[in-house]
This record gives C-alpha cells, structure tokens and sequence, in this order.
C-alpha cells in the first residue's frame, strides 16, 4: 500500500464500495472526492482544517429550536439557492422559487381572507392583493397563502424574545375559489441575517455584508400543484443585486406602490400615506 495523496483520497472512495444504498454510495464518494480535492487544490494545513472543524462545532453549538445556524451557513454559501435552482421545474409562466430560509413556523395564525397580520409590527401600512393561477392563467381555487416577513425594524417576530410566542406580519389565508387573496401587512424593510454568531463572523472575516433585500416570504400551496416557496422583494432595495443568501430572482421583484392617505382598495380608511402590492402566484401541477 501507498501513501501517495491519490492513494488515500482512492482508498476513502472505496471504503464505501460495499454500501447497501446506492443513492447513499453516490453521496458518500462524491463528497470525499469533491473534499480531497478542496484539501488539494488550497494546500489545505492541519491548522486550517482545525479551524474549520471548531467553526462547524460553533455553528452547532450555536443552534437551538428557533435558531438555525447551519441553515444560514449553506444559505450564506449558496448551496440552499444552488438547490433550488437544481430543482425547481421549469415550466414555462409557473412562479420561479427562493430559499425557505430561517424563519418559517408551522403555526402561523389562519386569518380570513382579506385580515389585517400586522398585529403590532411596526412598519408603514401595506396591502397585498394577488392570485393563486395555473401556468396558463387558469384560477386555482382554495389555495392556502403562507406569509411570513420582517418588520419596519428588519426583524422577524421569532426574533424578538418579548413577544414570547406571539405572531406578527405573519399568517396563513385560504384563497377564494377565484384564486384571490388579500391581506393587510407592514412593508417589508431589508435586514441583516445574525451576526451574532460564526456564520456573523465569517462574513466579517471575508468582507462580506450581512443584507438581505426587503422581502415578503410566501409558501403557497393547492391540492393537485407542487407546493411554491418563494419570496417577493421590494423593487429599488439597494442590496437586490448583492442578497447575502443569493435568492433573487428578477421575476420575484414585485412593484411596491405608495399611495397618499385615502380611501384604500378594500374601503379601509387610511389617515396617513400606505403601500399596496399585487402580485400573482403560478403553481406547477403536481
Ligand atoms: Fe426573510
């Protein structure tokens, strides 16, 4: 037997020659692989690699039930997008889809059709009005509307300890059997993910910036169409070109209007200035 690096990157390819599941099998010896060949190509040091091992050990550490740190550093490393855009089906006029991210729950509040999330968020006055259609425009009834987003101050309500497990600018609508939905928010200001933690200081270590443009966070979902994760982002935010997790799509960019005070869309009266966005959501059949 040979030590040649060659040697010991094939002799770690085939340690997996024997396993039961192929798919398995595949993962294991490509991620050997593609890893020797990282160790290879940077000259990788022992101290290096020693480094890497405590900054994924802080990563895990830095993980609880409502913080997610290995989920920001593979949004962070592109990989989250990498996978989406490996996976989204491409057909032709279905709404293209964005990272999950960190911070969708399971219990959103069900409100009516038409009802007011904000619930305390601070932020200026918005109101989302939109379809849920087929590729091909056709109205898919009774579509479940998944809406989660960061408030005026860049922060989601998980975030904030004091709320406890209240929820705000956060809720899940039924559309009408027209495929209609609408709901009042706060609009959506660009935030920072956590710098608090290794994923925080590796952007500081390599010069990069924390921001994500502003966004609203939909997953929308109908009986009979694949399930769509997707974002919205607020036309004209100065990081859309340089979202620190890759998820922009130019197709997701939607048009925030300002209006003055007045009577609303929907009949509210609105004392001061407020925002509406329309924007229409394409299920692929699945
Ligand atoms: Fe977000």
């Amino acid at each position: 037997m040979t030590f040649s690096p060659e040697a010991i990157t094939q002799a770690a390819i085939d340690s997996f020659a024997a396993a039961d599941n192929p798919r398995l099998k595949t993962i294991m010896q490509s991620l050997v692989k593609h890893l020797h060949a990282f160790a290879q190509e940077t000259n990788l040091t022992e101290a290096e690699w020693m480094a890497g091992i405590q900054f994924l050990t802080a990563t895990g550490h830095k993980c609880d039930d409502v913080r997610q740190e290995f989920i920001l550093l593979s949004d962070t490393l592109g990989l989250s997008m990498l996978l989406v855009a490996l996976h989204d089906g491409a057909q032709q006029g279905a709404t293209e889809a964005t990272v999950l991210g960190p911070f969708h729950t399971p219990d959103a509040p069900v409100l009516n059709n038409g009802a007011d999330m904000t619930n305390g968020a601070p932020g200026e006055p918005l109101y989302v009005t939109g379809r849920v259609v087929s590729p091909d425009g056709k109205a898919v009834a009774h579509a479940m509307v998944d809406v989660w987003q960061a408030d005026a101050e860049g922060l989601y309500d998980v975030q904030r300890g004091e709320l406890h497990n209240e929820r705000r600018a956060r809720g899940l609508i039924q559309a009408d059997k027209e495929g209609q939905f609408a709901f009042w928010t706060v609009l959506p200001e660009a935030y920072p993910v956590p710098t608090d933690g290794p994923v925080g200081q590796m952007l500081v270590n390599t010069g990069r910036h924390p921001w994500r443009p502003a966004h609203i966070h939909f997953m929308v979902k109908a009986e009979g169409y694949q399930p769509l994760i997707t974002h919205i982002f607020r036309e004209g935010d100065k990081y859309l070109n340089s979202d620190v997790v890759f998820g922009v799509r130019p197709s997701l960019v939607g048009k925030f209007q300002s209006h003055a005070s007045g009577s609303a869309p929907d009949g509210r009266e609105m004392k001061n200035s407020y925002w509406t966005l329309d924007y229409s959501f394409a299920l692929q059949a699945g």
